[in-house]
C-alpha cells in the first residue's frame, strides 16, 4: 500500500515566509557561515525546499559564491522556487531545483555539498526516515543547518482554559499515523539531536518561535484554523467546545489582543571531522 502524501500549499508557504524570517536564529546563520567561511563556493543542498524560502533568507547570510539545489517530491512548489531565486548583493543566485524523495537520497546525490539545509521539514517524517536523512547528513561530511521544527508548545494571550487540551490534541494529531506511517511530529527535533550525536556529530539548539499576532493576522487565522481543524479531528469531544472558542479566539484577533508563540527549535548538525 502506498503511504498518503500530505501536500504543503503555497500560498500557506507564502503566508509563512515573513514569520518564519523572522523566527529562524540569526545566531545559527552566523556560526554556519563562519564554519563554511573556507569555501570560495558554496554548494547547498535545501531538503524539502518548497517554494524556496529558506534559501531566500540564508543565502545573503551566507559568504562566498553560491549554488543551490533544492529537493522537493512537489514540482509545482519547485517551479514557484525557481522562478523566485535567492538575491544575493542584488544578483540572482544559481538554483537548480530536483524532483526527490528527500528520505532516499544516497550520498552520490549529495556529493559535493558545503552545506545542508531544511526547514519545516522534521515532523512530517517518521523514525526510519528521519533516521535516514540524519545518517545521510552526517555522512556528507558537512554542516546541516535545520531550522523550524515545531516542538509542540504554544502559548496564547490572553490564556483560556482549553488551551492546554487542544494543545495535546493537536500533538497527537501531528504524531498520527498517516496509511503505514507513524509521523514523529514534534517528537523529531528531539531524536534528530539525538540520532546525530549518536554518529558522533556535534549538535546546536536554539530556539526560533513564531510570534503570530495582529501584525501578521493572515497566517495567525489561518494557523488558528488548522490548529483548531487537526485538534476536532483527534479528539471529537471538543468538537462541542470548540466553535465558541474559535469565534472568540477570531474576536481576540480582530480587536488586536490576541498574541501567540508557537515555539520551534533551529538545530546545527557539524559532523565529526
Ligand atoms: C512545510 S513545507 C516547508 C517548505 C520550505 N522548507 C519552507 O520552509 O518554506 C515541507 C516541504 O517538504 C516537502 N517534503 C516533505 N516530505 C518530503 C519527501 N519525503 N521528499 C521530498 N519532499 C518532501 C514538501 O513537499 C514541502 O514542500
Amino acid at each position: 500500500m502506498s503511504a498518503p502524501v500530505v501536500r504543503v500549499g503555497a500560498d500557506w508557504l507564502a503566508l509563512r515566509e515573513p514569520v518564519d524570517g523572522a523566527a529562524r536564529s540569526t545566531e545559527l546563520a552566523s556560526a554556519v557561515a563562519r564554519v563554511v567561511a573556507h569555501h570560495r563556493h558554496q554548494v547547498v543542498h535545501d531538503l524539502g525546499s518548497g517554494t524556496g524560502s529558506m534559501g531566500r533568507w540564508l543565502a545573503p547570510r551566507l559568504p562566498g559564491r553560491q549554488h543551490w539545489v533544492l529537493h522537493d517530491r512537489d514540482t509545482d512548489l519547485l517551479d514557484v522556487a525557481a522562478a523566485d531565486p535567492p538575491i544575493v548583493d542584488g544578483v540572482a543566485v544559481g538554483v537548480e531545483t530536483r524532483r526527490d524523495d528527500l528520505t532516499r537520497l544516497g550520498a552520490a546525490d549529495l556529493a559535493g555539498a558545503t552545506l545542508i539545509t531544511a526547514s519545516a521539514l522534521l515532523d512530517m517524517l517518521t523514525f526510519d526516515e528521519l533516521e535516514r536523512v540524519v545518517a545521510g547528513c552526517v555522512e556528507a561530511g558537512c554542516p546541516s543547518l535545520i531550522t523550524l521544527s515545531v516542538t509542540g508548545r504554544v502559548r496564547l494571550t490572553p490564556p483560556e482554559p482549553l488551551d492546554r487540551r487542544i494543545e495535546s490534541a493537536f500533538n497527537a494529531h501531528q504524531r498520527r499515523r498517516a496509511g503505514e506511517r507513524a509521523l514523529l511530529g514534534p517528537d523529531a527535533v528531539t531524536i534528530a539531536a539525538d540520532l546525530a550525536r549518536d554518529r558522533g556529530a556535534q549538535v546546536r539548539m536554539v530556539a526560533s518561535p513564531w510570534h503570530l499576532g495582529a501584525s501578521c493576522a493572515g497566517l495567525t487565522h489561518a494557523w488558528l484554523t488548522g490548529w483548531l481543524d487537526a485538534a476536532a479531528a483527534q479528539e471529537p469531544t471538543l468538537t462541542e467546545a470548540l466553535p465558541d472558542y474559535a469565534a472568540r479566539r477570531r474576536a481576540h484577533l480582530a480587536d488586536t489582543r490576541l498574541r501567540v508563540v508557537v515555539d520551534h527549535l533551529d538545530l546545527l548538525i557539524l559532523p565529526p571531522r
